[in-house]
């Protein structure tokens, strides 16, 4: 048996989803190796860049079933957070997603954008081949902590 459509849109996200987006993550996203995400966090992005955050949503719903970060810093485009709810997966959504994520990165004026993935990631790597991204192999990303500085 095929799966059932799921008739969904795509959206900003506002303060108003910053709880259910954090749930989302919690159970979808790729959470191995890298900042714990906080609700300070999704606020001071939100704060920033009110379009960088998009969302799907089931039509005639609100809570998010899959998400996108397009971050434009006015030189590079970096995307993060794409994640699908499992039982949403393999309909198109990411597919959405990451197509509304470029269009708003070539709209900045971005020629490329990129994505950080785990090399163990199997699914995250099948997705970004299926989706025309390639592995840089020359390049690595140099990290350093940085301390938190209150509001
Ligand atoms: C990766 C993820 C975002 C894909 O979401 P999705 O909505 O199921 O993906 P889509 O249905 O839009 O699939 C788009 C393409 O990705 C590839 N793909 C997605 N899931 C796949 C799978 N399980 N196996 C093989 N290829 C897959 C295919 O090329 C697919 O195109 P196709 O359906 O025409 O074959 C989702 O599985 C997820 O949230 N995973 C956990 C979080 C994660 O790893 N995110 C990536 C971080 S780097």
């Amino acid at each position: 048996m095929s799966p059932i459509e799921t008739p969904f849109l795509i959206r900003p996200a506002t303060g108003d989803d910053v709880d259910t987006l954090l749930a989302l993550w919690e159970i979808a996203a790729e959470n191995d190796a890298r900042p714990v995400d906080t609700r300070e966090a999704v606020e001071r992005l939100l704060e920033r860049d009110p379009g960088a955050c998009l969302l799907a949503v089931l039509e005639g719903g609100n809570d998010p079933i899959g998400s996108i970060i397009a971050g434009w810093d006015g030189w590079r485009a970096h995307l993060y957070r794409l994640a699908v709810h499992p039982e949403h997966r393999r309909r198109g959504i990411a597919r959405a997603l990451l197509s509304a994520a470029e269009e708003a990165l070539v709209e900045h004026g971005a020629t490329r954008a990129d994505a950080m993935v785990l090399s163990s990631n199997t699914l995250g790597r099948q997705l970004w081949s299926g989706l025309g991204y390639t592995e840089q192999q020359e390049w690595r990303r140099w990290v350093k902590p940085l301390e938190l500085r209150p509001r």
